[in-house]
């Protein structure tokens, strides 16, 4: 978003004029953003066979999955549904990827035969996928390779804690036993980074454990990087610079590749990194209140909207952008919802007043997607804005969708 002639705008549209036209609450994305966020990816790998599987449960409205498909990305989903919404949005099956987590094994069953590529990452369902399709399916592994081994720091910690996803490594014989008796082909290493690549350094030192898991497995077209990297979203923590990483891993990549005896195809499964920061949630100032000292905020919205601030501590920056000219003053700014529900806590914003319009920031990923209508309010509407118009993509809740799927029994 910039500031022009005064007024806060996206792509030459002000949010005064979104908010008439499409109302309040309501989740606005750009489209040029994401499609440089494509770019600026692709930039960072331009020496390997990148495919970049978008992870959609980051924001899975089907223009999103339209505009995605026509800048040559491919859908990395993790349920059913998710996966018809992608051939839907047009997503050749072999575009896709299945990577579910804690799946009955019938999900697996139902994924192939709509032609997807299968990722599994444990065990029991390997040795169920072994059983019944033996060679006549290939199959990418999800791996949990451990990494903390390797360095202290917390961040890499993390990734040792995400111990609920994926085939431990000391788990490895296992599945080279299924291999060898089956005949399983295993196509694919994955791993999903998480917020651990931080550093081209850490990463770079992980993938470097998976590559040489890699050589183990003979039939293999590509190894899966995952997502997990981090946005800029302006709480001053360390991000990582896709494009260095791209270059630092570039080498070591070919250099595997060589050693391996093939070149393999170099895939990530980017969601934040994609549509974070292309989306905002405007909201509006309904209510000014003093109460113990702090000068709160009262918005429109809620956790029932945008539950990051309060299920992770998540930071989103706030804008008024209805007094871009106004002095700084500190404001605890909340939501309807009744219970504690805070965007954000003694936040310098430009003096607001009610009937403001107040934008959270970097709402694109892990916002709608994650809302629900708890206290019984509607989900809002979501707006794309492309090729400089700002379309409807998906309406606002109405009262009928809130009861249409109950059930009045007599009492
Ligand atoms: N691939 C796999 C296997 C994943 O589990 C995930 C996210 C991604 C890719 C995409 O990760 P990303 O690039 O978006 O970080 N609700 C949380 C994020 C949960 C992510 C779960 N897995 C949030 O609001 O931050």
């Amino acid at each position: 978003m910039e500031l022009k002639n005064g007024s806060y705008q996206l792509q030459g549209t002000k949010f005064e004029s979104l908010k008439e036209q499409f109302g309040s609450p309501l989740y606005i994305y750009d489209a040029q953003a994401i499609e440089e966020n494509i770019r600026q990816f692709r930039q960072g790998f331009s020496s390997v066979d990148l495919k970049i599987k978008y992870a959609c449960k980051a924001l899975t409205n089907i223009s999103i999955l339209k505009l995605m498909k026509k800048n040559g990305t491919g859908l990395d989903t993790v349920s059913i549904p998710e996966i018809k919404m992608g051939l839907e949005a047009g997503f050749e099956p072999e575009e896709i990827v299945f990577t579910p987590n804690c799946v009955d094994f019938s999900e697996i069953e139902t994924a192939v035969e709509m032609g997807v590529n299968i990722n599994i990452e444990n065990i029991s369902n390997l040795l169920k996928f072994s059983e019944k399709y033996g060679n006549q399916q290939p199959v990418c592994i999800r791996l949990n390779p451990h990494i903390a081994a390797q360095s202290q720091t917390e961040k890499v910690d993390w990734w040792h804690k995400q111990s609920k996803f994926g085939i431990s490594i000391d788990q490895i014989s296992e599945v080279k036993r299924m291999e060898s008796e089956y005949g399983l082909r295993i196509n694919g290493i994955h791993i999903h980074s998480s917020s651990v690549i931080m550093t081209p350094e850490i990463f770079i030192n992980g993938a470097q454990a998976v590559f040489d898991i890699a050589l183990q497995f003979e039939n293999l077209e590509f190894i899966d990087f995952g997502g997990g990297i981090k946005v800029d979203v302006g709480d001053g923590k360390e991000v990582i610079d896709v494009v260095a990483l791209g270059q630092a891993l570039d080498p070591v990549f070919a250099a595997f590749c060589k050693k391996y005896g093939r070149q393999l195809e170099l895939w990530f499964e980017p969601g934040r990194f994609l549509v974070m920061n292309s989306g905002y949630l405007l909201t509006t100032c309904v209510l000014r209140k003093q109460n113990s000292g702090a000068e709160f905020v009262g918005v429109d919205s809620g956790f029932n909207h945008l539950i990051r601030p309060m299920m992770y501590n998540a930071h989103h920056d706030l804008v008024n952008v209805s007094n871009p000219a106004g002095d700084k003053e500190k404001y605890t700014v909340v939501g309807n919802i009744c219970e504690i529900d805070n965007f954000a806590i003694d936040r310098q914003l430009n003096k607001v007043e009610e009937g403001h319009l107040v934008v959270i920031k970097s709402a694109g990923a892990y916002g709608y997607s994650m809302a629900s209508t708890y206290n019984s309010r509607f989900r809002p509407a979501e707006v794309l804005i492309h090729n400089g118009k700002a379309q409807l993509i998906r309406k606002r809740d109405t009262y009928d969708d809130l009861v249409k799927n109950q059930v009045e029994i007599s009492i």
